[in-house]
């Protein structure tokens, strides 16, 4: 029987994946939004698509849950995007409403899915996820790490003239301000960055990253990135399609590791057909580790803020 993957939410991030997902031509796509006609649009025309790009996944548009049963993964899309200067955590109210009926509806149609939220504040609303859907912290991941590490990756990789193949980094943390950069772990073709890209150019290249999702908001006036996050999304999916044992940056519901307890926050795991098979501890320096704790703390006021 072939795969299923449900998006919720058939916006910029959502239709896009949705799309991309269907290229892969490894599971049937059902787009759900609650504006009628959009998702059933979009779906319609990505299917269209098949002949031309060359593949068979049927891909479906709908405002309800039914046809969404029994999928295997449920990427989470739903929910108001930044406008230019709103930041992720003034998102947090909507999207708790939004987030939380969403999830309420996906598993009662799916109750053995993988899910991914994405929607913002990410690491608060993967939260939410979890604490909504009751699933083992194996099957509810966000996504973040993955796409705040490929904009390091790029900006790096422009910076030396080098392949963006050959950039090796993590951003861990909550998405967010405190997101962080780990530079002392970054290395490009196996030399560590640093010394590679003195400071304090180096300083601004993390700084960047960290507004790197604020930087396509403002040139965009209104909505957010979607091209680079349902790319991360799909690398996701791959590696949970492929059974991969990948090793990705996402946020995952942290039980002590690096001292953080009953949270979500990106650190990097190993992901493959059911989800999260091993929270990676590295080790970080004394001030990497403050810094985390920091960006722990400012998801924990999100989480006070909703009130779960
Ligand atoms: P968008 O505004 O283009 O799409 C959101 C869609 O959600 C809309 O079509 C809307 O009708 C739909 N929606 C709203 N309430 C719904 C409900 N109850 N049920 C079903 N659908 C509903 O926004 P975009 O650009 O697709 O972004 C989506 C979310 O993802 C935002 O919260 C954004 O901040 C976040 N995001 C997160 C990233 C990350 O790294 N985690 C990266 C990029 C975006
Ligand atoms: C981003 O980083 C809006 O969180 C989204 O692009």
């Amino acid at each position: 029987m072939r795969k299923k993957i449900t998006v919720v939410g058939a916006g910029n991030v959502g239709a896009t994946l949705a799309q991309r997902v269907a290229e892969r031509n490894y599971a049937d796509v059902v787009l759900v939004d609650i504006i009628e006609g959009l998702p059933q649009g979009k779906a319609l025309d990505i299917l269209e698509a098949g002949p031309v790009i060359g593949y068979d996944s049927h891909v479906v548009g709908t405002n309800s849950y039914e046809e969404t049963s029994d999928s295997d993964i449920v990427v989470i899309t739903s929910g108001i995007a930044r406008k230019p200067g709103m930041s992720r955590d003034d998102l947090v109210r909507t999207n708790q409403k939004i987030v939380t009926s969403v999830t309420e509806q996906v598993i009662s149609a799916s109750p053995n899915a993988i899910l991914i939220p994405v929607t913002n504040p990410l690491d608060a609303m993967a939260q939410l996820v979890f604490k909504v859907s009751k699933l083992p912290r194996e099957r509810v991941f966000g996504m973040a790490g993955v796409l705040d590490t490929a904009r390091f990756r790029t900006f790096i990789a422009q910076e030396l003239n080098v392949s963006v193949r050959d950039v090796q980094a993590y951003v861990l943390g909550g998405h967010g301000d405190t997101m962080i950069p780990l530079t002392r772990m970054t290395t490009v073709g196996g030399v560590p960055v640093a010394q590679l890209i003195a400071e304090p150019r180096l300083s601004e290249i993390v700084q960047r990253t960290r507004d790197g999702g604020a930087e396509i908001v403002n040139l965009l006036k209104s909505g957010s990135a979607y091209y680079a996050p349902s790319a991360s999304v799909l690398d996701m999916i791959d590696a949970i399609m492929y059974d991969q044992q990948r090793i990705l940056p996402a946020s995952v519901y942290l039980t002590g590791e690096y001292g953080i307890h009953n949270l979500f926050v990106g650190v990097p795991v190993k992901m493959g057909a059911n989800g999260i098979t091993q929270v990676i501890e590295l080790d970080l320096s004394d001030s990497e580790r403050v810094a985390l704790h920091h960006s722990a703390d400012a998801v924990k006021e999100l989480i006070e803020v909703m009130g779960i």
